[in-house]
């Protein structure tokens, strides 16, 4: 790949403008308060972190430096002690926020539980007693694997009452998966629960975790939350039921203040190869970053019922469901299971019935509600939300303007913000009531973030053209460390160019400085020297009426380097029919120009995804190569649909 800008195809050119309503209420006021404080925040960014950190923080002991940055390695607000926990609930305590809902949980079942304030604070303390009991003290590692029940968030909240590293493994992860994560922190306990519930059936957490735990030395305690009731083996001395251990522990403790860079926790995320990294995230930094992003992004307001539809197994059920919100005092509603049990609608309903005002999912899901088809919306009504959030991937402009149109009926701006696992918090996006949008662009960047579109030279690249996306600057919720690993931390991250953070992704600036993110640098294609960033050929897809997902992956081609193949599913209703075929290939044609014309067009039933959602190209392009699927599947949500790929092959 010699050629160094990406040839960017798409044709977006929609503006959104925010209301007048919804600007009067923006927490942010202004556009014109945004450039302010924006710029302030690069380049005055120790003046400006300072007031936001005292400002929305309640501090220990006050920090004496806002940063060290001796590249890679930052320090943020040194000196400083405070608690996580203390933060996110004792402060609300003698406010109104104290008899406030905290979390409204719903499971799967249909059964509710409102928890408040003041309630989430005693189940807190008492689990953080529990764990001391345990043996838990600072700098500890605890692994998590639970279903998105509130003793989730309980169990991290209790670590972090007391210094110790949380890390949550998602209850979709196999026993080998979290083998491996437990060796690699060195876990003393691990926190779980009989199952969860999840499309009707018993996800059997407490058995992965047997299993796991035949290989794991560092494991002491296993604590096992009783959700489902279903049969549990229990092994002697070593596992306790939470309920046992919880109603002999005093609801009454006192926390104390952590040094600003205490560990917070560890998040593994799968890199495209390889083991899973650890990702390291610290105290003060994080949680500053977390609720002020949560404040300004979501326009976050007293009378708000918050949704994010994210596992806490990922980042985003981290800084959004858990430590934003609840550092904010917000109500937090949570769900346990799948979005379409019993039905399709089940979402909307929640919604309606929980008067649920600001949603924040992903892409993946959206174009999963489509597929499942209007009517499904259209009995519900919704007239409760205020504000629409996506995460996870680019939005392709059909998903955008279906969620604007069906879910937000054009009443409610859409948040599209990109950030990553390591950046903990979201950087580029827009502000609520102030941003004018783009379906499909991530718009702008939050304030102290320097995003830079560069070539392999690391020279900038003109407007209007892709190419690399890196952060200049440090920010107080950026990554300090992969766990155990610093060395692959500084290659992967801080090698690229040498000064700026490597995101990984492909990127365009447009003529207004809006941020396009095409996806990861490893999907980028090169087909006769154009380098094109799938996402965009997936979106013209995505926008014939007849289709539902598209991938699109490159096979080396004698001719141009790379050939075009993409793989499709179709809305219900549709057949798959050669005529399609051959009308998707011109529509692509159409939209972007024969440079992107697929030379491949494949039908399938389902694609190959993480589960997170994420579509694994990599398992794709093989298929498309014709060859065997290779390398690490661990993180594949469901192998039958990758036999199914290959089967259909001729
Ligand atoms: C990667 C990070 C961020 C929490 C969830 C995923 C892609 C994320 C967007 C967006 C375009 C996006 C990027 C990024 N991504 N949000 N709004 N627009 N791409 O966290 O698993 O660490 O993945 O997700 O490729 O690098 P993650």
């Amino acid at each position: 790949m010699t050629d160094q800008t990406i040839t960017s195809v798409s044709r977006e050119n929609r503006v959104f403008r925010p209301s007048a309503e919804f600007q009067r209420q923006a927490n942010l006021g202004s556009f014109a308060t945004y450039k302010r404080l924006y710029a302030e925040s690069v380049n005055a960014p120790a003046k400006f972190w300072a007031r936001q950190a005292k400002e929305l923080l309640t501090w220990r002991r006050p920090f004496k430096e806002v940063l060290k940055w001796k590249l890679p390695h930052a320090k943020w607000f040194i000196g400083g002690q405070l608690n996580v926990a203390e933060n996110c609930l004792d402060r609300h305590l003698d406010t109104a926020r104290s008899n406030k809902a905290a979390i409204i949980f719903e499971g799967e079942p249909g059964d509710i539980r409102t928890i408040t304030y003041k309630q989430l604070h005693r189940e807190v303390c008492q689990f953080a007693n529990v764990l001391t009991g345990l043996g838990v003290g600072k700098g500890d590692r605890v692994a998590i694997y639970m279903p998105m029940v509130p003793e989730a968030a309980v169990a991290m909240l209790a670590c972090a009452r007391l210094g110790a590293i949380h890390t949550v493994i998602f209850g979709g992860f196999s026993s080998e998966a979290i083998k491996d994560r437990v060796n690699d922190c060195q876990a003393k306990v691990v926190i779980t629960a009989d199952g969860g519930w999840r499309r009707g059936k018993i996800i059997e957490l407490k058995v992965n975790v047997d299993r796991a735990l035949a290989g794991t030395p560092s494991v002491e305690k296993v604590v096992v939350l009783r959700r489902t009731g279903n049969a549990t083996a229990m092994t002697e001395g070593r596992d306790h039921w939470w309920h046992d251990l919880v109603t002999l522990a005093s609801p009454m403790h006192k926390a104390r203040g952590f040094d600003s860079e205490n560990p917070l926790f560890i998040l593994y995320t799968s890199g495209s190869t390889g083991k899973p990294k650890g990702v390291l995230h610290t105290t003060a930094g994080y949680l500053l970053g977390s609720m002020m992003t949560t404040k300004y992004v979501f326009d976050l307001k007293e009378t708000d019922v918050y949704f994010c539809t994210a596992d806490v197994g990922w980042v985003t059920g981290h800084s959004y469901v858990v430590y934003g919100p609840l550092a904010n005092g917000a109500t937090v509603f949570m769900y346990e299971g799948a979005p379409n049990q019993p039905g399709p609608d089940r979402f909307w309903d929640m919604i309606d019935r929980h008067g649920v005002t600001i949603f924040y999912t992903a892409p993946t899901a959206i174009r999963a509600f489509m597929r499942w088809g209007d009517d499904y919306v259209k009995k519900h009504s919704l007239a409760s939300l205020r504000l629409l959030g996506s995460v996870g991937e680019p939005i392709n402009p059909e998903a955008w303007m279906w969620y604007h149109t069906l879910i937000g009926k054009k009443r409610c701006p859409i948040v599209d913000t990109w950030w990553q696992t390591e950046t903990g918090v979201i950087m580029v996006t827009p502000l609520p009531g102030i941003t004018p949008t783009k379906p499909g662009s991530c718009t702008l960047p939050f304030f102290g973030v320097v995003p830079k579109v560069l070539d392999e030279n690391g020279k900038e690249v003109p407007k209007g053209s892709g190419g690399r996306l890196f952060l200049k600057q440090p920010w107080p919720s950026m990554l300090r460390t992969l766990w155990n690993d610093d060395d692959r931390f500084k290659k992967q991250y801080w090698s690229e160019l040498p000064g700026y953070y490597f995101a990984g992704d492909g990127a365009r600036f447009d003529k207004d400085g809006y941020l396009w993110v095409v996806g990861r640098i490893d999907d980028v294609l090169n087909v006769s020297g154009h380098r094109i960033g799938t996402a965009e050929v997936e979106s013209a897809l995505v926008s014939h009426p007849s289709v539902a997902e598209a991938a699109v992956v490159g096979r080396p081609d004698e001719l141009k380097g790379q050939a075009l193949v993409v793989f499709v599913t179709v809305k219900s209703g549709v057949t798959a029919t050669k005529e399609l075929r051959e009308e998707l290939r011109a529509h692509v044609a159409k939209e972007i120009g024969a440079l992107a014309r697929p030379d491949d067009v494949r039908f399938a039933t389902a694609l190959p995804k993480t589960r997170s959602g994420k579509i694994m190209r990599r398992i794709l392009k093989e298929i498309a190569a014709g060859g065997e699927v290779r390398g690490d599947t661990t993180t594949l949500e469901d192998f039958s649909v990758v036999a199914a790929l290959q089967s259909q092959e001729e």
